[in-house]
């Protein structure tokens, strides 16, 4: 492509140079294939005008820059002047690598984004869709899953990923869209059909400035990554429970003419007024069911088999999305009574006289209190709360005793155990836990932890075990030994533990 072909309005060149061959982009000059045009942006750390001399010397024939590098480029190379570089950046990959799949969706947010576009991709799959995940657990697209984080990557490689996946029809992606790549503008080449808004909380606070900077970074996707033609999907709140973010989100999308489309998903009887897709939720069991109300082209009830009424909202969002994107109303909301959920997120990974043994990757103490909170309705009356849990060694030491006081304070019983203690001694990270939590059963031996608790269970009550998901392994010094939550729930259930 030629340099002429590869920018727009928003960076400026000289004439002379509109016709010079552009072989690749790259923002990093280690990496930097001879013809490329290098783009050298202000990270956090580094500054890419420092790196000119190594990308010229790679082979680079053009530098795109918002002010002119020092010292002054050689004349045979190009310099591009761009205000805003990232954002350059990103439409230029975007022409470089043109195919995009006919729908993209995107899902901000501060939780749930994984959850909600896992969903996306499972609905349009149930209606026959070539569709494609990407996010934190990678990609996952038909006959191909790529796995390792993948949130929002680079603009480079996500227009050639976008690329590849419409290359190999693909018609349909679900995209996580992380504030950071947000705030750095890595979104702004792609064409989204349609946008989703999970919630606000307290995340990240590291990276931006303030709790502002971060919505202003989420409320971009909708106030200047969209076009005009996309629908913004958004959560309503209950009378006297507004969300928040919602209505910064929902204030953009009127002023600029956005279509709309509000969930009202809620375990309140009766239901409270508003939203477009409304839907009951209640307990089924160890799942859900959902009654829509009105109900969708006669559909009424459907079975969500999904623990936690978080698991219900983030799977109404994701119908809201295919519906937004033109899936047949009906037919997506059957499609919820086939979801499977997130690997390691309220897996139910077995049961023992009815009660629900769920493995969930919370290792935080904000999660675990997510996750005690989401299992807790389907605690029957009488039933305990059983909660198996440790913290990671040669990490945040901080939180292990605020991971016991969660414990200690939301279940009824708790076992304190390993979970990748790595260089330190495993019973000091346990003693530092059960500063937290003073009463509880202390088992080093994580499947020992595991079974002894299986052995307690009786009817009503739910185990939770946490902090691995769907981890494979346990970290112990150097060495990972080959370790699975969920395999040992299921030997355990099959010897009929203890
Ligand atoms: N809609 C929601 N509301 C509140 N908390 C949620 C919601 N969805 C997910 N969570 C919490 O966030 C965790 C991460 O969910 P995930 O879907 O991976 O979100 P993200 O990709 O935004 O990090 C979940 O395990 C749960 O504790
Ligand atoms: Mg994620």
């Amino acid at each position: 492509m030629i340099l002429g072909e590869l920018l727009g309005e928003e960076a400026r060149f000289d004439p002379r140079f509109a016709t010079l061959p552009i072989a690749a982009i790259s923002a990093d000059s280690r990496t930097l294939k001879p013809g490329s045009l290098f783009v050298a942006m202000a990270g956090t750390r580094d500054d890419g005008l420092a790196h000119v001399a190594g990308a010229l010397a790679a082979g680079a024939v053009a530098v795109m820059a918002e002010r002119a590098p020092s010292p002054p480029l050689p004349p045979t190379i190009a310099f591009v002047q761009a205000a805003n570089v990232r954002l350059a950046l990103a439409r230029a990959a975007a022409r470089f690598h043109p195919r995009q799949p006919a729908t993209v969706v995107a899902v901000t947010g501060t939780a749930g984004k994984t959850s909600v576009a896992y969903f996306t991709r499972q609905i349009w799959e149930a209606l026959g869709l070539r569709a494609a995940y990407v996010g934190t657990l990678g990609v996952v697209a038909p006959g191909r899953e790529v796995h390792g984080n993948l949130t929002t990557p680079d603009p480079v490689a996500l227009h050639r990923m976008l690329d590849a996946l419409a290359g190999a029809g693909v018609t349909h992606v679900a995209l996580e869209a992380s504030s950071h790549g947000l705030a750095q503008y890595r979104l702004d080449g792609v064409r989204f059909t349609a946008a989703a808004f999970t919630n606000l909380g307290r995340d990240h606070l590291d990276y931006h400035a303030s709790m502002q900077a971060y919505l202003a970074a989420k409320l971009r996707l909708f106030a200047e990554v969209l076009d005009a033609r996309a629908t913004v999907v958004l959560p309503r709140g209950e009378p006297g429970r507004a969300l928040p973010g919602v209505a910064e989100v929902l204030a953009i999308a009127r002023a600029r003419g956005l279509k709309t489309l509000e969930i009202l998903a809620s375990a309140a009887s009766p239901l409270p007024p508003g939203g477009d897709l409304r839907a009951a939720i209640g307990m089924a069991g160890l799942a859900q069911a959902l009654r829509f109300e009105p109900p969708i082209a006669g559909m009424r009830d459907v079975a969500l088999p999904l623990t936690g009424i978080f698991q219900a909202s983030n799977a109404l969002v994701a119908a809201g999305l295919a519906i937004a994107a033109g899936g047949e109303p009906s037919a997506v909301v059957a499609a919820l009574s086939g979801l499977k959920n997130v690997p390691g997120r309220l897996d139910l990974a077995g049961a023992k006289h009815g009660a629900g043994i769920f493995v969930d990757y919370a290792h935080k103490p904000e999660a675990l209190d997510a996750a005690i909170s989401a299992l807790r309705p389907f605690v029957l009356d009488g039933g305990r709360l059983i909660v198996v849990f440790g913290a990671g060694g040669d990490r945040d030491a901080g939180k292990r005793v605020l991971m016991g006081r969660v414990a200690a304070e939301r279940a009824e019983l708790v076992v304190v155990t390993d979970d990748n203690p790595r260089s330190e001694v495993p019973g000091a990270i346990r003693a530092a836990i059960l500063g937290g939590c003073p009463g509880a059963i202390e088992i080093g031996d994580r499947a020992a932890a595991i079974r002894w608790a299986i052995g307690e269970l009786k009817h009503g009550d739910i185990l939770l075990i946490a902090g691995k998901g769907h981890e494979t392994g346990q970290i112990i010094g150097d060495r990972v030994l080959p370790f699975s939550d969920h395999d040992v729930v299921a030997a355990a259930l099959a010897e009929g533990a203890p």
